[in-house]
């Protein structure tokens, strides 16, 4: 009996964007329903909750329905009461778990600020690296492992769990994605289109031809550019000196709703502007048209005085039924806004 309690249980640690904890924790009741325990570890950003359910059949519901808010989680396989030493989580490490020799394994450990310790997450992480590979022969990897050790640490606990990477919504540690930023970057704003092109699953160098509405300065522009795209970008701002002698860019320096664009000439609407999101979607059925049918578009929302779910209803009724939602997530490199993918049907 106590068993079959344990079995139907499960918890993990949660992590929001700072601020949006809340609406994460909104998303995952109304995937599971109460009861529930949530206990925050950063306040509206990072939070441990149970499941009344198994961990995999947990992991499923969160991965098949992933909630728009919810960046990252990682089971919690083992709450260790702790006192900062590394010692205790090196046994913890080679003696609860099993693995096979020759696994390619990540180790990710966070921890909180209050954690006053002088070993620093990367000394953690070093330091299980090595017991593991002497315990169990396993390799550890940075990205790209078949597990993923994660370790969550507090002055009190050590919350640890280990899962595949797809179950953890993010192979980030945290879900903190990080890229590189190139030597004359344009802006940052490239980096919110970098990650919602793998966050959705897209290859946009498999278009031929894109619209960019709010071009300005260009690093979205810039982005499809790179990746072999023609882009038609808009904005009444001037773009980028170094964009414009691109021999794949066309650039109307004009309010987009001044544009005259050809029926059906696009697969792919981009659009980044930091308007009211209704107004914004005024803007955006104009320009439908010009968008093929089968065609993507990847829009920024601004969230509204933190209404987050009435915004998003708000604009995706606005949107269709030209627009049908696909995917919807806040993502790491969104501030108080979160980015949404469609079709045109
Ligand atoms: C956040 S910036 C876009 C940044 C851009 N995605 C990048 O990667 O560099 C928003 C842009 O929307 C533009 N914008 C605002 N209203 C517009 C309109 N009616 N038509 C076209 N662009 C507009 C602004 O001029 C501004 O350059």
């Amino acid at each position: 009996m106590m068993e079959e309690q344990l079995l139907q249980s499960s918890t993990f640690i949660g992590t929001a964007n700072r601020g949006y904890g809340q609406q994460a924790q909104e998303e995952i009741i109304r995937l599971f329903g109460p009861p529930f325990k949530f206990s925050q570890l950063v306040p509206n950003e990072t939070f441990r909750f149970e499941l009344p359910l198994g961990k995999a059949e947990a992991t499923q519901r969160l991965v098949e329905q992933e909630p728009m808010f919810l960046r990252h989680i990682q089971p919690v396989d083992a709450e260790l009461d702790w006192d900062g030493e590394l010692d205790s989580l090196l046994e913890w490490a080679t003696s609860s778990i099993k693995l096979e020799a020759g696994t390619l394994i990540a180790v990710q450990v966070r921890k909180t600020e209050q954690l006053a310790t002088k070993v620093s997450q990367g000394e953690y992480k070093q330091a299980l690296d090595l017991a593991l590979t002497k315990a169990y022969a396993t390799e550890p990897v940075a990205k790209g492992g078949e597990f993923i050790l994660s370790l969550y640490l507090t002055p009190e606990k050590a919350y640890i769990g280990l899962s595949a990477p797809e179950h953890n919504l993010s192979d980030w540690s945290g879900g903190a994605i990080r890229f590189r930023k190139e030597e004359g970057q344009l802006s940052r704003a490239k980096f919110k289109l970098l990650e919602a092109e793998q966050v959705f699953g897209l290859d946009f160098s498999q278009y031929k031809m894109a619209l960019d509405v709010g071009a300005a300065p260009g690093g979205w522009t810039s982005l499809l550019l790179e990746r072999g795209v023609k882009v038609t970008a808009i904005d009444p701002a001037k773009l980028d000196k170094a964009l414009l002698k691109h021999p794949n860019l066309t650039f109307h320096q004009k309010n987009a709703s001044d544009v005259k664009l050809l029926a059906d000439a696009y697969e792919l609407l981009v659009c980044d502007m930091s308007w009211s999101p209704r107004q914004m979607a005024r803007l955006i059925k104009e320009l439908l048209p010009s968008l093929r049918t089968g065609g993507t578009a990847i829009l920024t929302v601004k969230l509204m005085h933190k209404k987050a779910f009435q915004t998003v209803r708000e604009l995706v009724g606005d949107l269709s039924p030209e627009l049908s939602l696909q995917k919807g997530k806040q993502l790491f490199h969104n501030r108080e806004e979160l980015t949404l993918f469609f079709i045109k049907s």
